[in-house]
């Protein structure tokens, strides 16, 4: 009997899933599927009493005439009312975190956020539950957010606070719930489907490798990156300090599951210490001669640490991100490491290391965003010309793909065309696609019709990376469900933004099935 093609058994696989029931039902909107969450602790101050929240630093907790808790006498922005939720949560769980805010009459509007104070094995983390919002004394608004932990914690204190501003706070109506999650639904694994054309990858943070999230991780991605657990900040907070940590939790679930990990980043103008950039007195670096050098033993000593913690366990590192400025005459990012050098020098440099001290069959790779448009593709495409011309060892160009559904999938094909003729490696590095129409948009519900437009999207852009598969790595989401997305919070707060495959209930969208099976797709 002949073996069936990979084409032919990609669409038996889709006809069985259908069979299964599995691609029947096409979820249009996110909202409102059956399910009861179970409501944990609630405090409304309708008792007349604080209720269980206690002052985080030097603040005076009183309830008003209204029943709100008001907030009052703040010192620093990290000062705020307080709740402890420790005996609350079970590691692998998802939690539905939710206060209604608003400022006293007569005061200026002010950014707010809630956090999560997580302290385990003798470390503290600050974890944003709904990141920076605009809180008004006209209405009150809705911080609202999903939280999880992936190992028993000595204390949970969720909190308010403030991005800059000293303000007094009133605060109304706190529940925490147990999110119900759903059944993962029984689909064609999207990495079954793709497995003739690339490695479909999936950046992550510790949450999505415990309970259901990682269940569906699992099921439909062949590669990880660690989000933000290889960057600077979190490898190697303090000097000579390193934590591994929560990377290796990310690591270790891709390895028990057959995943290759895909390493970000080695050098980044964001989320480095500031340590990094200051000599031994704790000044700034000056351009000068022993500052360079400085500056590359430092990075030296820091990919030499990964190096022996991961050694060839990492496939491919993002070595420099985002050095490009197609705005700059010379096509390069004013960083701080631009400063230093004076130039783009150490772009070469830190390549020549990184080949130095890590095993030789890990692949270095270059990556930016909007890679896609003409300016930064050239920008881009001169530098690596250069470096390649100067015999610097660089595998490979990221395409970030940090996309808008209104953004021409066709631009992203003509860049990876572009490339090819630098002989280099290529990989889509941190796709997602918007549906917002304009950076600042901030929409005040998802709308069907923008998450069908998304599911269209798709279709095509996987149809021109399809197309391109032999020159391609791995194509990889940045997130794995629309609620874990960094553009919730960026740039500015966006919660009803859904950028992704998966939706806050983990279901399948019409962007799973602009890839897997455009047939369900409804008709424009
Ligand atoms: C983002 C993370 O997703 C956020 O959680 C973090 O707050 C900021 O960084 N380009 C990159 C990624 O290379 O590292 C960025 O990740 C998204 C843009």
């Amino acid at each position: 009997m002949p073996t069936p093609s990979p084409r032919a058994s990609r669409r038996a696989l889709l006809a069985g899933a259908a069979a299964a029931g599995g691609a029947a039902v096409l979820p249009l909107a996110t909202a409102g599927p059956a399910h009861a969450d179970d409501l944990l602790l609630s405090t409304d101050f309708s008792s007349g009493t604080t209720e269980g929240w206690y002052p985080r630093g030097a603040v005076a907790l009183s309830v008003n005439a209204e029943g709100n808790l008001l907030v009052e006498g703040r010192t620093a922005t990290w000062n705020g009312p307080a709740i402890d939720i420790t005996a609350h949560i079970e590691v692998g769980v998802r939690y539905q975190l939710r206060v209604l805010l608003r400022l006293p009459s007569g005061t200026d509007a002010a950014d707010l956020r809630t956090t999560v104070q997580r302290d385990a094995a003798g470390s503290t983390a600050y974890e944003t539950v709904r990141w920076n919002t605009a809180v008004t004394p006209d209405a009150w608004t809705e911080f609202t957010g999903t939280y999880s932990i992936t190992q028993p914690a000595d204390l949970l204190q969720f909190y308010v606070e403030s991005d800059s501003s000293l303000t007094p706070v009133l605060v109304d109506d706190f529940t925490l719930t147990r999110i119900q999650e759903p059944e993962i639904q029984d689909l064609l694994p999207l990495k079954d489907f793709l497995e003739c054309d690339f490695p479909i990858g999936c950046a992550v943070e510790p949450p999505e490798v415990v309970g259901k999230p990682a269940e569906l991780l699992a099921k439909h991605f062949a590669q990880v990156t660690t989000g933000n657990q290889m960057k600077p900040d979190a490898i190697q907070p303090t000097e000579g300090v390193f934590t591994f940590d929560r990377a290796d939790q990310i690591v270790a679930f891709a390895e028990a599951n057959g995943m290759r990990i895909w390493g970000h980043t080695l050098l980044w103008h964001n989320q480095t210490p500031a340590w990094w950039f200051l000599d031994a007195a704790g000044n700034p670096l000056q351009p000068t001669r022993a500052h360079r050098a400085l500056l590359l033993a430092r990075f030296e000593a820091h990919v030499t640490a990964l190096a022996e913690h991961y050694g060839d366990r990492v496939w491919a590192w993002d070595v420099v991100n985002e050095v490009v400025d197609p705005e700059q005459a010379d096509g390069l990012r004013r960083s701080r490491w631009y400063e230093v050098f004076g130039g783009g020098a150490y772009i070469g440099e830190v390549f020549k290391i990184a080949r130095r001290v890590l095993p030789r069959k890990v692949k270095l790779f270059i990556n930016d965003y909007n890679t896609e448009f003409p300016d930064k593709r050239e920008a881009l495409y001169n530098l690596v010309q250069d470096l390649k011309r100067g015999r610097v060892p660089v595998d490979g160009v990221g395409h970030q793909a940090h996309v808008d559904y209104k953004r021409d999938p066709q631009l992203l094909g003509e860049s990876i065309d572009a490339f090819r003729r630098l002989r280099v490696l290529q990989a889509v590095t941190e796709l997602d696609v918007s549906v917002s129409d304009y950076m600042e948009e901030s929409l005040p519900s998802t709308p069907p019709e923008r998450l069908a437009a998304q599911g269209r999207y798709y279709q095509e852009l996987f149809a021109v990376l399809r197309a391109r598969a032999r020159h391609l790595e791995s194509v990889t989401m940045w997130g794995l469900y629309d609620a874990v997305s960094w553009l919730r919070t960026w740039p500015v707060s966006r919660p009803h933004e859904a950028p992704l495959f998966f939706d806050d209930r983990l279901q399948a969208k019409a962007a799973y099935w602009g890839v897997v099976d455009p047939a369900q797709l409804p008709p424009e």
